[in-house]
């Protein structure tokens, strides 16, 4: 996510936007700018890479002014570079703009400017505003956001700055947060409330729809019809390393929870407005080129193979292409027979994985072409595949992944039912019906977010088990193995996940009395055969947990407790069932003491053999 600040006051605005941003600076970005009103002009400073690298280019010149924004940009259009980095500006420089999010839209608004004479600098979608408030501007400051927020579509945060009114600054948000600071002959502007809190305590949250005007001595709130909104002033209390996780206490458990929008973020620009089919512009393959690949390799490491490994259930039963799942550091060296009508799929949260790219460039020596999966634009892996597909999660700061695993699977879902499309494996109408149900997904992981509480009580209650087992079949046990690793990871509890029709091979003769087992059963043609495999591991006085879609009325007979969530399409519900299972995994966590965002021995990502 992108962070911002803005000033309006009786002080220098510059030190302030540095102040904030460098609070900001935990969030994860790739470059840096400012824009201050100077008395005359708008003067707008900004630099790729880190804060430190913005600062150096303007010392000892710092712009001068009362009023300004400023912005850390996490890219999602447009790769790092110091034209990409914000505030963006119109043709004149009159209008100035910072944004958090994506405006779906963009490309349309885009090319209706340029026919209009408007001259691009950069590759972003924000940019596309600024140029908007310049073709409609009639007078009134106010009045043209409100125009062009009419016409855009898409999740944003945003902050106007207008030569023409520089005793103001504009802002409104939808589905981001923003936050105005209320300060003595001075009022702020925030993406996070850390990037304020050593400058006021008072606040004002603002919600979606609402737009706030901002001078240095007042506040005006109002709807998208310009009535006027009465904000009651929230007073944070939370000391300053709070306020960086959200008010969560781990950064993992607000990526747990940030899941919906993350989702939400990376598939709503990608499906067509009438759910006919997934859009991927950004793949430039046409689609006899598409049509052409007869084999798929799918390569990752940890969480990331786990996301293969449903994406290889998917993209075999909806476009009826072979696919192949392997962990990057063995894909290096068992020579995988490839050719020029091969796609390998590398995914890769951080994009710096080197057994990942290791493989990725192995792939390409044999011929193969190359897709990336990956949440940081312009990372290594990103710039080493022939095409990208990214992930919009925003910054994954937890070494435990979890929001990108879940935008992970929504990416590989889309891309079997685009490549369904093309090779017309899938009737029109199956397409229409899972693509609504793929919009539900959002709200429905939010639901699954609601009842934590059994999930904390089997936390304290098994959570000093040194063993735990994860069992299930097909896309069940791909979960299987995220929620045990998750667990794993975080917990150093030992957690196995076993094919749930394996168990009697072997691993069954370590099923004790009382050895903890999480059994997934929510896919319909392998139902009877798990239930069979939870009656073997219950025949041994196992404590087994179930996790069941919520019209399962059956599995509650054969365990000794049950998760629900809510019912979607069997190939849509690992989105849900893995969320408890992350859950699970950070209250065991907490119950152990162990370091939930530093786990010990573990890095964020692995960039080293
Ligand atoms: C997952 O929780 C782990 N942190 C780890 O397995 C991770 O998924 C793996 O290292 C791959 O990282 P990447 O997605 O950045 O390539």
């Amino acid at each position: 996510m992108c962070g911002i600040v803005g000033y309006v006051g009786d002080g220098q605005a510059t030190p302030f936007l540095l102040e904030g941003l460098t609070k900001l600076e935990y969030r994860g970005y790739d470059s840096a700018g400012i824009a201050v009103y100077d008395g005359k002009s708008i003067r707008v400073e900004k630099s790729v890479g880190r804060l430190v690298s913005l600062k150096e280019k303007i010392a000892g010149n710092e712009p001068s002014g009362m009023v300004g924004i400023g912005h850390t940009r996490w890219a999602t259009h447009g790769r790092p570079s110091d034209l990409n980095a914000h505030p963006h500006t119109d043709c004149t420089g009159d209008f100035v703009v910072v944004h958090n999010g994506i405006i779906e839209n963009y490309m349309a608004l885009k090319e209706d400017l340029i026919k209009k004479g408007h001259v691009f600098k950069s590759e972003t979608d924000t940019e596309v505003i600024a140029h908007m408030m310049e073709e409609l501007y009639n007078g009134d400051f106010e009045a043209t956001v409100r125009d062009v927020l009419n016409r855009i579509d898409g999740s944003y945060s945003l902050v106007f700055m207008s030569r023409r009114d520089p005793d103001r600054l504009i802002c409104t948000k939808q589905d981001n947060p923003l936050v105005i600071g209320l300060g003595e002959g001075e009022n702020f502007i925030a993406s996070d409330i850390p990037a304020i809190i050593s400058r006021t305590r008072r606040t004002y949250i603002l919600n979606d729809g609402e737009i706030a005007v901002i001078r240095k001595d007042s506040v005006w709130v109002t709807n998208r019809e310009g009535e006027p909104i009465t904000k009651k002033v929230f007073e944070v209390n939370w000391n300053a390393e709070a306020a960086e996780k959200g008010g969560y206490e781990h950064f993992m458990l607000k990526e747990i929870h940030e899941q919906p929008k993350a989702v939400r973020d990376t598939m709503s620009a990608r499906l067509a407005k009438d759910d006919s089919a997934v859009v991927l512009d950004e793949l430039k393959w046409n689609e006899d080129f598409l049509n052409s690949f007869h084999k798929i390799f799918i390569v990752a490491c940890g969480t990331a193979y786990h996301a293969g490994l449903v994406g290889k259930y998917y993209i075999e039963r909806l476009a009826r292409i072979p696919v192949e799942c392997d962990i990057a550091s063995e894909f290096r060296y068992r020579s995988p027979i490839i050719d020029d009508c091969t796609l390998t799929i590398v995914i890769s949260q951080s994009g710096e994985t080197i057994d990942t790219l290791a493989a990725l460039k192995e792939a390409k020596r044999l011929g193969s072409k190359t897709l990336a999966v990956t949440n940081v634009v312009g990372s290594s892996i990103a710039r080493e595949a022939d095409q990208v597909i990214y992930t919009w999660a925003g910054p994954e700061i937890a070494v435990a992944s979890t929001k990108a695993y879940t935008t992970q699977l929504i990416v590989m879902f889309m891309l079997a039912l685009y490549m369904a499309g093309i090779r017309r494996t899938l009737p029109a109408a199956r397409i229409h019906e899972l693509i609504g149900k793929l919009r539900q997904i959002p709200a429905q992981i939010s639901e699954t977010l609601e009842d934590v509480e059994p999930i904390k009580t089997f936390a304290k209650v098994y959570g000093f088990n040194e063993d735990v087992f994860f069992i299930g079949r097909s896309l069940d046990y791909d979960v299987a193995l995220e929620g045990s690793l998750k667990l794993k990871e975080i917990s150093y509890i030992h957690a196995e996940a076993y094919a749930a029709g394996e168990l009697k091979h072997g691993t069954l003769a370590l099923i004790v009395e009382g050895i903890p087992v999480i059994a997934l059963a929510t896919q319909k043609s392998v139902y009877e055969k798990t239930l069979s495999n939870i009656k073997e591991v219950k025949a041994r006085d196992a404590v087994v947990i179930g996790i069941a879609a919520a019209n399962d009325t059956e599995l509650e007979k054969y365990v000794d407790h049950v998760i629900k969530v809510p019912e979607t399409d069997e190939l849509l519900i690992p989105l849900l069932t893995v969320v408890p299972l992350q859950l699970l995994a950070y209250y065991a966590a907490i119950t152990r003491g162990s370091d939930v965002d530093k786990p010990r021995n573990l890095a964020k990502s692995v960039t080293v053999e």
